[in-house]
């Protein structure tokens, strides 16, 4: 496991947003993240990537207990966060956005100081297409890209960026089923390249064909955290349909 959580819980004031948490994500490997709305998916991202800390539990990285103090701490262990609004400047060109807030690690690119245009576009364009990302001109602006090609690019740069865990945050909600198999092709690549990705969703038909583990939130708790041999799609989609009556199920249990 590059990143590990146990038992991690959070609250806001009144607020138990998360209880008891535990997941991970090896190399190579994709984890889901399943739960509808206020189950504690951005929650525990937010504490993954040094948004939020938790209150309770350990979050491990590499092995090692953390307790990560921001998002460039998380940054500089090499967890990335691809969030929804994706931080880009849609009237930038491609290549602009590629770089953009993003300082070179290792002084990969110490020539962008200067400006180094040519590099950088040369640099954008090479990426793009190892991740097998077909733009036709990176000097267009990133608005006139559609929302599955703008996550893929997202992508692309914090893998260029030196990220061994990606998070996403929901990529394809937003997006109709032709750019969510994009988006879900790109997160493939990235996992083939080596990286954990945490693949925050919805929807168990996204995250089923990419996972490789599967964690369920509903309301805060946890309703397990299943290897793909041990669960199919239509166990993985009524658990999410189920969830409230499950844990309505427990209550009336724990009442008797
Ligand atoms: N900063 C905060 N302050 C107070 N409450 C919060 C805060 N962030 C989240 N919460 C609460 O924690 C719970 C979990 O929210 P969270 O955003 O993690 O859910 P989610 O699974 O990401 O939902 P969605 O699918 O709608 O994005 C909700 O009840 C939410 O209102
Ligand atoms: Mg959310």
């Amino acid at each position: 496991m590059i990143l590990e959580t146990r038992g991690i819980g959070k609250t806001f004031g009144s607020v138990l947003a998360l209880r008891e948490v535990s997941m991970g994500v090896a190399a190579g490997q994709v984890t889901c993240v399943l739960g509808d709305n206020g189950a504690g998916k951005s929650t525990l991202i937010k504490i993954l990537s040094g948004v939020h800390q938790h209150d309770t539990g350990a979050y491990l990285v590499d092995g090692k207990e953390v307790r990560l103090s921001s998002p460039r701490d998380a940054l500089d262990r090499g967890i990335a966060t691809v969030y929804q609004d994706l931080a880009m400047i849609p009237l930038m060109s491609v290549w602009r956005n590629f770089f953009l807030g993003s300082e070179p690690r290792k002084g990969l690119l110490p020539g962008l100081k200067a400006f180094d245009v040519a590099k950088a576009r040369r640099v954008a364009r090479e990426e793009l297409r190892a991740m097998g990302i077909d733009i036709r001109d990176v000097d267009q602006p990133v608005g006139t890209l559609s929302g599955g090609e703008r996550q893929s690019v997202a992508i692309a740069r914090a893998v260029y960026f030196g990220a061994r865990v990606l998070i996403l945050d929901e990529p394809t909600s937003a997006l109709g089923v032709k750019q969510a198999g994009v988006v879900l092709r790109y997160i493939a690549r990235a996992r083939d390249r080596g990286l954990g990705v945490i693949f925050i969703t919805h929807n168990p038909h996204h995250a089923y064909p990419v996972g490789d583990r599967f964690l369920l939130l509903n309301r805060g708790t946890t309703l397990g955290e299943y290897a793909k041999a041990d669960i199919t799609t239509q166990e993985l989609t009524a658990l999410m349909a189920g969830g409230a009556e499950l844990e309505q199920l427990t209550h009336e249990l724990e009442r008797e």
